[in-house]
């Protein structure tokens, strides 16, 4: 059953205006599928039209509206409010953590973007392209599903305690994507990749305190991506002959009997 009431307690914080961040606390009568995000709605619509935070899909895809509620890292539009209200009927929103406030729940995700680019997380063909297409086993495919399905919302990103403590750390977000380029058989730069993520602010720079983990809204697994980068970073100059061969194949039709 829906409570009664729910108290919204939000971070607030304008540069312009303010020397410091603030709380407060907004009430409301939630329906019983009210989401966080609805919350904020509400409260935008009926209470504080100065309150800003972001959002676009409301469907978990586009990872704009991650935020840090009652101290998780979460999407906001997929959860449930009942779901995050303690016991008095109470929950506290901040922006994500360890990224300057631009207002209110919104953060500037310039440093974000920027170790993103950094890995080039586009893909890098080989010269001799094939005529028709690639062809990746489904095999291959598979092993691809943990990178793939990121949806760049940040929660990672803000939950890793270096990416808080240190300056120049590429990243959980960045390095799974630099896993899915490196594992993608199509890739012709993985010993170029590796070489640069091998470096001092690198995947050596992890240590393997799994928040980004407990922090992903779609259950991936950075850290074990950063794990298969370390041992592949060993053995790049062996990793990328065998991809040399294996792009010599992609190129084969694939003969039906
Ligand atoms: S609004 Fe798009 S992921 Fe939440």
């Amino acid at each position: 059953m829906a409570p009664v009431s729910a108290t919204i307690r939000v971070q607030r914080f304008n540069p312009d205006t303010d020397d410091k961040p603030y709380y407060d606390n907004f009430d409301l009568t939630p329906e019983r599928d009210t989401t966080v995000l609805d919350a904020l709605h509400m409260i935008k619509a009926e209470q504080d039209g100065s309150l800003t935070f972001r959002r676009s899909c409301r469907h978990a895809i586009c990872g704009s509206c991650a935020m840090n509620v009652n101290g998780h890292n979460i999407l906001v539009c997929k959860t449930p409010l009942q779901d995050v209200l303690n016991k008095n009927g109470r929950v506290t929103i901040r922006p994500l953590p360890y990224l300057p406030v631009i207002k209110d729940l919104v953060v500037d995700r310039s440093s974000f973007w920027e170790q993103y680019l950094r890995v080039k997380p586009w893909l890098i063909p080989p010269e001799d392209i094939p005529e028709k297409e690639f062809r990746v086993s489904p095999e291959e495919v598979t092993a691809l599903n943990n990178a793939e399905t990121c949806i760049m919302c940040g929660a990672c990103y803000s939950a890793c305690q270096v990416i808080g403590l240190t300056k120049g750390y590429i990243g959980p977000h960045a390095l799974l994507k630099a896993f899915l380029r490196v594992k993608d058989p199509r890739d012709a730069a993985s010993a170029e990749r590796l070489a640069d993520l091998a470096g001092s602010d690198g995947v050596y720079r992890c240590h393997t305190i799994f928040n980004c983990i407990d922090a992903c809204p779609k259950d991936l697994n950075p850290t074990q991506a950063i794990e298969t980068l370390r041992k592949l970073a060993q053995k790049r100059l062996a990793y990328e002959r065998s991809r040399v061969q294996r792009q010599r194949s992609l190129q084969n039709p694939i003969v039906v009997d």
